[in-house]
């Protein structure tokens, strides 16, 4: 393909008119799978790649967006990703903040510091979902109130992450009240709101990697005796119950999505105890609340490795199944040949990549060209996740050698 045609193509992707790869005067057949139209009950995506959310820890303390988290999340929409989900966000001045450099969007002045990002996304050609977030037990660094809280009161595994900002062990959290539950409940639903009014295409609930959501699912954070303990349908009702609450704040039109996990942040052997059978409890729970959408995490393993239930099934494939709803998948997919399997084998509907879109933040335009990609560094993120550091890293590799040479 010579440069002229590559470049037909790559304008098609900041298009919404043509299939990528598949434009009606190319010969050629489709490059990638990944590289066609992906469909969602409220947007239609260019492509099938999404950024996975990424915690930067990089506003001043004030829980703002900053104008590097613009050009961050613009360099992905430039790079031709079909959609951005931003990093968790914290909902509300309570309990929800997990770092203290995470954003927020608890205030109307921390939503309209979004603003300027979700346009420049937008202006791009991608859409942009605002990930919510509330820590729970596992908040390393809260300004707004004393303590934790957690389903019950038990000291989360592992250790404050040096890389956003922590150290030492966590606080012994205080079991919630049911008030507690009500100010969550809350907090996901006010900020909810406030993305849908400052542009946003929708909202993740972050019920993922062991902070609050999925303290609530996993049952050994778990000890309630009440409707939110016990059975796996005890265990995801919080989630059910937070993604039915914002669905009826927002109203039609706007997507609520749902990340979940088997494994966390401090625990990457954990699997949901009764395997698939759990798994269409908690799919079914949340397509009857409505969700739009339902995102797999593989946080700290590898989709090929940890998705597989012992039935044979894959935790995306039957999430796909229960809800016939669209299926993101996640963990080490950065590879276009894994990726593929991925979505002809019919596990999911799109694929978002973490780390290897902050080594390529072009990722899908490099697919698209059959050009090589750069290899994550974890230096990028470490000692600090900050886009500072990532700064300081991208000048003392690419001071040596030219990016792209
Ligand atoms: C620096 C960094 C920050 C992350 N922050 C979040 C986050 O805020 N929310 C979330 O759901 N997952 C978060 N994750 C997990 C990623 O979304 C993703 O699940 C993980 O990196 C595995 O995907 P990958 O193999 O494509 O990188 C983070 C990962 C990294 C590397």
């Amino acid at each position: 393909m010579n440069d002229a045609s590559t470049e037909t193509i790559i304008v098609n992707h900041t298009t919404e008119s043509q299939d990528l790869g598949m434009t009606r005067n190319d010969p050629s057949p489709p490059t990638h799978p990944a590289l066609t139209f992906a469909t969602f009950p409220h947007f239609r995506l260019r492509n099938r790649l999404a950024v996975a959310p990424m915690s930067r820890v990089s506003t001043a303390g004030d829980g703002r967006a900053t104008e590097a988290m613009l050009r961050y999340y613009a360099s992905f929409a430039e790079g031709g990703f079909g959609l951005v989900l931003t990093e968790g966000t914290y909902t509300d001045l309570a309990h929800s903040q997990a770092y203290g450099q995470q954003p927020g969007i608890a205030t109307d002045a921390q939503a309209a510091a979004w603003s300027p990002v979700v346009r420049a996304v937008h202006d791009a050609g991608a859409k942009i979902v605002l990930q919510l977030m509330h820590a729970g037990a596992i908040s390393q660094e809260n300004p707004h109130r004393e303590g934790t809280l957690g389903p019950s009161a038990i000291l989360p595994n592992g250790e404050k992450m040096p890389d956003y900002g922590g150290s030492g062990p966590f606080a012994m959290p205080r079991a919630m009240t049911d008030e507690h539950i009500a100010e969550v409940v809350d907090g996901f639903t006010r900020a909810a709101v406030r993305a849908r009014e400052v542009g946003f295409d929708g909202v993740e609930i972050h019920g993922a990697n062991g902070y609050l959501l999925d303290q609530f699912l996993t049952t050994y954070t778990n000890a309630r005796a009440d409707r939110y303990g016990g059975s796996v349908a005890n265990r995801v009702r919080l989630t059910a119950d937070v993604v039915q609450a914002a669905l009826r704040a927002v109203g039609p039109g706007f997507t609520v999505g749902v990340r979940l996990s088997q494994t966390k942040v401090n625990d990457s052997e954990y699997r949901w105890p009764g395997g698939a059978e759990d798994a269409e409890v908690i799919f079914g729970a949340l397509r009857s609340a409505g969700a739009h959408y339902i995102h797999i995490a593989g946080e700290g393993g590898d989709w090929m490795e940890t998705a597989r239930f012992a039935n044979g099934e894959t935790i995306t494939g039957v999430a796909r199944r229960v809800t016939g709803l669209p299926v993101l998948a996640n963990g080490g997919l950065g590879e276009p040949a894994k990726m593929a399997h991925v979505l002809t084998e019919g596990h999911a509907d799109v694929v978002s990549i973490g780390r290897a879109a902050l080594a390529n933040p072009d990722w899908p335009r490099r697919l698209a060209r059959g050009e090589p990609f750069e290899r994550f560094d974890r230096a990028m993120i470490h000692p600090f996740a900050s886009l500072e550091n990532a700064e300081r890293w991208r000048g003392s590799v690419f001071g040596l050698r030219a990016p792209n040479a």
